[in-house]
């Protein structure tokens, strides 16, 4: 058995939007790992640079010209070396030079050579024997904001969080449900209505966003009543998307509507209060730390996450730590670039008492990786969709994992909610 990398191959694959994205093959003596990279359409400003000059085909030829004579012969088994190398080679702060997305899929489908060679699931591999907990799935049920064209609400994504689940099947299960359900309320609502989804298979529809938390907060209760366990509501409300920087104001297209900062703080407490809403991601844009702190500190038995904030970076998070700007971070590795700057800020935030959320991006692959990263990393939320092809490729995942764990398997502890 070798770890030893003998080849590095790169290729122009499609992701679920049908954007131009890259796929690695990373072959070992004994083993074979392959990721494709996904990408995001409201990214963080703070994020890396997926493409030299946004062009895959250039990323292509620096994995063939510069990257693979370099990374063959090295271990795929010393992930912080491969990944230090990446960093080298490329010498810029946002991989610029190779490219951030390059440089992702490179060090997942190493990850995933060596645990291959060696006979092991990924999550083993990273996570070992301590690695059986399964995260509770945050299921995307409606979109809006830049995640939607046309009329929408202006939150970009409405989710349910089963959290009273005993299996990842079930909770699984029931935000599929939920989903269902809300789609035939949208049919009655809606004479227009013509079942779009948004590119994480969201329901789109003509609503606003008071509207949908009520039709949400309904369809929550009434499954998890016919089920006999609770099921909690949350937004990812993508706030950087709304803010106007010069006029300083959070705008509500739809709802016709602009609020302060101080407004936008009573808004989103008032929507957490009425829904009883148990998880809130990017309730400020991506610079307004103090804002996310002072609602951390006003909310109680929810968990306030940083998403376009932090972007899985442990620089910005441990700006965030110092004034206990959020509770919770979401992690992209693609945001970042490499698994061990991801495992950084993952622990990080654990030593600091954050709850890391594993996440997908809008536009992604049928890649499945990151359902085995959160299990490895015991991250006990993933926000990875609920229905459409790259979404359940992450959700079926799980439902492997769970089944090969068997009598050792168990949900995440979420002591936050
Ligand atoms: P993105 O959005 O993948 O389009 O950046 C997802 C999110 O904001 O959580
Ligand atoms: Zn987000």
């Amino acid at each position: 058995m070798s770890t030893v990398i003998e080849d590095i191959i790169a290729r122009k694959v499609f992701n679920g939007r049908g954007e131009e994205t890259i796929e690695v093959d990373v072959i070992t003596m004994s083993g074979f790992g392959r990721t494709s990279a996904p990408a995001g359409k409201s990214r963080g400003k703070a994020e890396v640079t997926y493409y030299p000059q946004d062009d895959v085909d250039q990323a292509l030829k620096k994995v063939e010209e510069l990257l693979a004579p370099e990374l063959v012969g090295l271990n795929a088994d010393f992930q912080e070396e491969m990944d230090k190398t990446l960093h080298e080679i490329d010498g810029s702060k946002d991989f610029r030079v190779i490219g951030g997305n390059t440089a992702f899929a490179i060090s997942l489908a190493s990850a995933e050579a060596a645990a291959n060679s060696y006979g092991l699931l990924l999550f083993q591999f990273i996570g070992g024997r301590i690695a059986h907990e399964l995260p509770f799935p945050l299921g995307n049920i409606m979109s809006g904001g830049q995640h939607t064209s046309g009329k929408s609400p202006d939150i970009q994504e409405f989710l349910a969080l089963p959290y009273g689940a005993e299996s990842f099947l079930e909770a699984a299960d029931v935000n599929a449900q939920i989903h269902r359900r809300i789609g035939e309320t949208l049919r009655k609502k809606d004479k227009l209505f013509n079942g779009g989804k948004s590119d994480e298979g969201a329901w789109t529809a003509n609503i606003g966003t008071l509207e949908t938390l009520e039709a949400l907060a309904k369809a929550c209760e009434e499954v998890g009543n016919e089920l006999g366990f609770e099921c909690g509501l949350g937004v990812d409300v993508a706030a950087s998307s709304l803010w106007n920087g010069k006029e300083k104001k959070y705008v509500y297209r739809r709802e016709g509507k602009k609020r302060s900062p101080g407004e936008q703080t009573d808004f989103i407490m008032d929507l957490i209060k009425k829904y009883h809403l148990i998880y809130v991601e990017d309730p400020f844009h991506e610079e307004d730390y103090e804002h996310f702190a002072e609602l951390t500190k006003k909310t109680k038995n929810c968990v306030v996450c940083g998403d376009d904030l932090f972007t899985t970076n442990s620089e910005r998070l441990s700006r965030g730590l110092k004034i206990r700007a959020a509770n919770a971070v979401i992690v992209k590795v693609n945001q970042v670039g490499t698994l061990t700057d991801a495992w950084e800020t993952i622990e990080m935030a654990k030593e600091n008492g954050y709850l890391p959320v594993m996440s997908h991006r809008s536009g992604d692959t049928c890649d499945w990786h990151i359902a085995h990263l959160a299990v490895a990393f015991r991250c006990p939320l993933i926000k990875t969709g609920v229905v459409e092809g790259t979404r359940i490729a992450k959700i079926n995942e799980l439902i492997r994992i769970e089944e090969f764990l068997g009598d050792r398997a168990k949900m995440a502890d979420l002591k936050m909610i």
